[in-house]
């Protein structure tokens, strides 16, 4: 597996190292095809790349989907589509065509069927699936990522593109990517912060505790690259490991 791990002081510095590697993938394509997570961490990234990247980045060269969206309107405020809105595409020059949002208010089995019509008809193939240029991955405490939670840690194998997930405390209905289409892209970003994150990364990257439980352990890109960003609290818990380091 073609994989590194890159840690900075701060959520600003791994935004700025984010901010250079999409201007560095947009100098050899014509267009990206970036899918997004949500939660909270990816919040002071937007925030970053809107003050700092705005004119640097060509965003019209640029699609948006999402790894994965709750089901609930996009004007509500867990909308993963709303936090990419509000602190993002509103800042900087995303023409609205290139936003691919994952309609949360449809009913969930329906939007999952077409949420993978979208990237069918919008994303290009290779060796056996979809294939997203650049995947943001968040990291669960449990474990879990995108919205592939460890009691639904099948939905990784799952051959289909989208799948309806449940989060285990909330029983909220999640559409989210697969394990499949994720491990299919030529990049994937697990942007990862905070303390509370260090034991389950440790698990993860060092193969301990509870850590075949965690459907986090079993993103390994086919045919691109993992990179793991994270900030030193986060990854605290790692030694003996090739750190890049700020
Ligand atoms: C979501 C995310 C989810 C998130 C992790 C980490 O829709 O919630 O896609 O996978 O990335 O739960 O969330 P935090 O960044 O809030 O810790």
């Amino acid at each position: 597996m073609n994989s590194e791990i890159v840690i900075k002081e701060s959520i600003n510095e791994l935004s700025e190292y984010i901010g250079q590697l999409v201007i560095s993938e947009l100098s050899c394509k014509s267009k990206l095809n970036i899918a997004l997570s949500g939660g909270s961490t990816p919040l002071s990234m937007f925030v970053y790349l809107s003050e700092n990247f705005s004119s640097k980045i060509d965003w019209e060269k640029i699609n948006f989907f999402w790894v994965d969206e709750r089901c609930v309107p996009p004007d509500d405020d867990q909308s993963n589509y709303k936090l990419a809105n509000d602190f993002l595409f509103k800042k900087v020059n995303v023409p609205r065509e290139n936003i691919f949002r994952i309609f949360g208010e449809n009913e969930p089995y329906y939007e999952a069927e077409r949420y993978s019509n979208i990237i069918k008809d919008n994303v290009s193939y290779n060796v056996d699936s979809f294939s997203f240029d650049i995947v943001f991955l968040g990291l669960g405490e449990d474990g879990h990522t995108a919205s592939i939670f460890p009691e639904q840690i099948s939905i990784l194998k799952s051959e289909e593109i989208c799948e309806v997930a449940e989060h285990p405390i909330s029983m909220q209905k999640r559409i989210t990517l697969t394990g499949k289409l994720i491990n299919n892209s030529r990049t994937i970003l697990f942007l990862v912060t905070g303390v509370s994150k260090q034991k389950v990364v440790s698990d993860i990257l060092s193969k301990t505790g509870d850590y075949s439980k965690y459907p986090a352990s079993y993103i390994n890109p086919n045919i691109g690259k993992l990179i793991w960003l994270m900030d030193k609290p986060a990854s605290a818990g790692l030694d003996g490991f090739n750190l890049i380091q700020a």
